[in-house]
């Protein structure tokens, strides 16, 4: 089973597969954990070319960037272990790139991003996505002290076409839970408990 948690830096992601993590373990339920760009040698690697704020990319190349990382996570690492039928769990898939790169960036044409995603996932669906949406001003504010990565410098109309584009596909979308991340975090992982226990 696959499951991926999605939505803007500051949205409580983080948080939220802390509390899930804890939970699985608790009822005894084995999973892995992967968050995306990264999970795999080669993909950290890239993962720290894709943050390095030092480095001026070109938008395709950030996209193929995303996707090549994804490719080698999913091939080497998750695939596998969902054959064996682990359960996995992703922070960010491909819904990200569609927001980041095609909403956000507009990279390349959606088309083009879907039919990338479809060959980078190696044609992996998630069973359920947990969309944690909050507002542009809220997260903002929440990660105003933080350090920014090349991504979170990207400035405040990027982030909201990302969220727009997030709206978007978690819309009419039976895949996606649309969590409200403006919650107390508990709550929020009450809702994901809910929704899982009728998975697992
Ligand atoms: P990370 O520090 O993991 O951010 P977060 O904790 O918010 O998940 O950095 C990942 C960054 O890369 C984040 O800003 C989102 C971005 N990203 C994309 O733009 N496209 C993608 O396909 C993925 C997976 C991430």
């Amino acid at each position: 089973m696959l499951i991926t948690f999605e939505g803007i830096d500051g949205c409580g992601k983080s948080t939220q597969i802390r509390l899930l993590e804890q939970w699985l373990r608790e009822n005894n339920i084995h999973f892995s954990l992967f968050r995306e760009p990264g999970g795999t040698n080669l993909s950290e690697t890239i993962r720290s070319m894709l943050l390095n704020s030092g480095v001026d990319m070109n938008p395709v190349t950030e996209l193929l960037l995303f996707s090549a990382a994804r490719s080698q996570l999913i091939s080497e690492k998750v695939k596998p272990l969902l054959e064996e039928g682990r359960v996995v769990i992703l922070d960010r898939f491909y819904d990200s790139t569609t927001a980041y790169q095609g909403y956000g960036r507009n990279s390349a044409a959606l088309d083009q991003i879907e039919a990338l995603n479809k060959l980078a996932g190696h044609n992996l669906v998630p069973d359920i996505t947990f969309y944690l949406k909050i507002e542009l001003e809220e997260a903002e504010r929440r990660t105003r002290n933080d350090f920014k990565d090349r991504m979170e410098k990207s400035g405040r109309e990027f982030f909201q076409k990302v969220i727009d584009g997030f709206d978007r596909i978690s819309k009419n979308n039976p895949r996606f839970q649309i969590l409200d991340a403006t919650l107390p975090p508990d709550m929020i992982h009450n809702q994901v408990r809910e929704f899982l226990k009728t998975f697992l």
